[in-house]
């Protein structure tokens, strides 16, 4: 991999690491590569992630969640959001309450949008503002609202997936039973972030309360929270999920996925397991490019810093990369700083790119 020149080079499926992948799975209606997946993630799921993230070999990426009353609404912002060709396999997440929001909401995505291959509803999002109106993981208090979006939703004939935290003491049904109750309104998948709404993202998950899940509803089920070692991603495996979302770990260490891949005995390009200081500026700048493209400057440096720790870490002086790009304001500054660090430790064998795992509580 080498540095881009600008424009990018648009990322084609074709060139994705796993496409010499044999066999892949079917999960929930779909057919995916592999079980590593990147999660819903809202502010940086974005199109140019996704496509980063199918370049380094995830199975299947999620949209950030999307909002069934802005689309309804006409939103700009909102309908910006929506999928584009040539991203499957993809999953469409929506948040909102109630069947007819999302009836009217998912037909505008699917109006406006490229197809997906997945419709999801979000009762997860923990966050006050959400919560409040009764949507994310409000719905987990709210069976029958929940049960009645999943039937709506099912009704636009693609697969329908519900990702859900654990119910709490008190809620009207067991994680078990509410996770029965969508799919028996038809809900073709389930992913279980193993905490509960009051613990937002603080706290371990609960990997026990989601291989329960998992056990209890064999290869429709797949496990999020605290993934951000190799070993993390293959207990989920084992503990009975069929798929992994990266999530934190993803943008704290995007190489954690083809790390992981290459655990799991799938064909991932070696390059991108050990990554040279060529790769790590590739990467990064490919993904500057992409969302200046887009979303402009600002969206991009913003990006591009959120992402920069992570790809860097370990390496020398990357506290001084780090230091320094938070000063810079344009994308072409934050390029030339990033060439001149290849350049000064590209050559040396101990430039500290050897991709240890460090496991950080958020
Ligand atoms: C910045 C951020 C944004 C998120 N946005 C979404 C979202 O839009 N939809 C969703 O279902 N989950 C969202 N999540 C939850 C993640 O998908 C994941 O379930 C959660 O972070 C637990 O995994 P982790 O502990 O490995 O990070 C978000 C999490 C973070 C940190």
């Amino acid at each position: 991999m080498s540095l881009p020149e600008r424009p990018a080079r648009l990322v084609t499926e074709t060139e994705c690491p796993l496409e010499r992948a044999t066999g892949g799975i079917f999960v929930g209606g779909v057919s995916v590569a592999n079980p590593l997946w990147l999660a819903p993630l809202a502010d940086v799921s974005t199109f140019p992630v996704r496509e980063m993230f199918r370049r380094l070999g995830a199975g299947l990426t999620h949209t950030e969640m999307i909002s069934l009353s802005g689309l309804l609404h006409g939103n700009r912002t909102t309908v910006r959001m929506l999928p584009e060709v040539g991203e499957a396999p993809l999953v469409l997440q929506f948040f909102g309450c109630g069947a007819e929001d999302v009836r009217r909401g998912a037909a505008v995505a699917l109006t406006r949008g490229a197809l997906p291959q997945v419709l999801q509803l979000n009762m997860a999002c923990p966050v006050r503002k959400v919560f409040r109106r009764g949507e994310g993981a409000r719905l987990l208090e709210t069976p029958d609202i929940a049960e009645a979006m999943v039937k709506a939703l099912g009704e636009f004939g693609l697969p329908v997936w519900v990702k859900i935290r654990l119910c709490a003491e008190g809620y009207p049904l067991s994680t078990e039973n509410f996770v029965e109750m969508l799919f028996e309104a038809g809900a073709d998948h389930v992913s279980v972030h193993g905490r509960t709404q009051k613990q937002l993202y603080a706290g371990k998950a609960d990997r026990d309360a989601v291989e329960r899940i998992a056990r209890a509803f064999p290869g429709k089920i797949s496990g999020s929270g605290d993934v951000y070692r190799v070993e993390d991603v293959l207990e989920y495996l084992r503990r009975g999920c069929v798929g992994v979302l990266v999530a934190r770990g993803g943008m704290r260490d995007p190489f954690l996925v083809p790390r992981s891949l290459a655990a799991l005995k799938y064909p991932v390009e070696p390059a991108l397991c050990l990554p040279s200081p060529a790769d790590r500026v590739g990467l990064l700048m490919e993904l500057g490019f992409r969302m200046e493209e887009r979303e402009g400057e600002r969206g991009a440096l913003s990006l591009m810093k959120r992402f920069l720790s992570g790809m860097f870490k370990g390496t020398r002086g990357a506290a001084h990369l780090r230091t320094t790009i938070s000063t810079l304001r344009t994308v072409d500054d934050v390029a030339a700083v990033l060439r001149a660090w290849q350049e000064t430790v590209e050559g040396s064998d101990d430039y500290g790119g050897e991709g240890t795992e460090e496991h950080t509580d958020a």
